[in-house]
């Protein structure tokens, strides 16, 4: 499962990219604003660091304005996926922009019907939004599960790109039932790598090492 790394804070980025985590970036108009920076500016930074693709979103809402932003984000850098919702205008915008032969990321997608249409529509990802679903007390993972399904049973290319991850049983579940691609927010990424057992075990291993007066260096 590839990693992408949902965040435009460059440093967090460079951290994770430094071990090999980030296979691609993720944005939206929510992280941009957190980050308190230009779009431009910030998303051709994350474009430098990664070696993958990053997705940045329109925020037209008419798929005119949509194919308008996408041409203009693409210019940023090769890399980029284009973003647009889950909605009419949205598909009609990733039909026309994939048709250029560019990327395209559908986002807010909380159906397995969604994804089919996107999948139709030519979409490189499709991104559902488990962790909302979650929070409204549907299964966000069964979605992911459905959208496998539907996408291997036609041969679909169209990745799946789980969003929205909160837990880091989000990531290894996304991995077990096929996700193309998981895009997470870097604390979550980093959470992967504790586990109790292993602090606990490293202690003991520390105290008795101690007992015996050695040193490696
Ligand atoms: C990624 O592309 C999405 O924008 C992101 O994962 C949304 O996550 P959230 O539901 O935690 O805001």
């Amino acid at each position: 499962m590839k990693f992408f790394v949902d965040t435009a804070e460059i440093d967090a980025i460079a951290e994770l990219n430094a071990l090999g985590m980030v296979d691609g970036g993720t944005t939206n108009p929510s992280l941009i604003m957190k980050s308190g920076r230009d779009i431009r500016e910030v998303t051709e930074e994350i474009c430098a660091r990664v070696d993958g693709p990053v997705s940045a979103e329109t925020v037209a809402t008419d798929a005119d304005g949509m194919i308008a932003e996408g041409r203009e984000l693409a210019k940023i850098a090769d890399n980029i996926a284009i973003k647009v919702p889950l909605t009419w205008a949205g598909l009609q915008a990733c039909k026309v922009l994939s048709g250029e032969g560019r990327m395209v990321n559908v986002t807010l997608c909380f159906s397995a019907n969604q994804a089919l249409l996107a999948a139709k529509a030519g979409a490189s990802f499709i991104s559902p939004f488990i962790g909302r679903l979650d929070d409204i007390n549907i299964d966000g993972l069964e979605l992911i599960a459905d959208i496998r399904q539907i996408y291997d049973n036609y041969g679909y290319e169209t990745e799946v790109l789980a969003a929205s991850i909160r837990t880091v049983n989000h990531m290894s579940e996304c991995a077990k039932l096929g996700a193309d691609v998981a895009t997470a927010p870097p604390a979550v990424i980093k959470k992967m790598a504790e586990h109790p057992l292993t602090d606990k075990g490293l202690d003991a291993f520390l105290a008795d090492w101690a007992k015996t007066g050695q040193k490696i260096l």
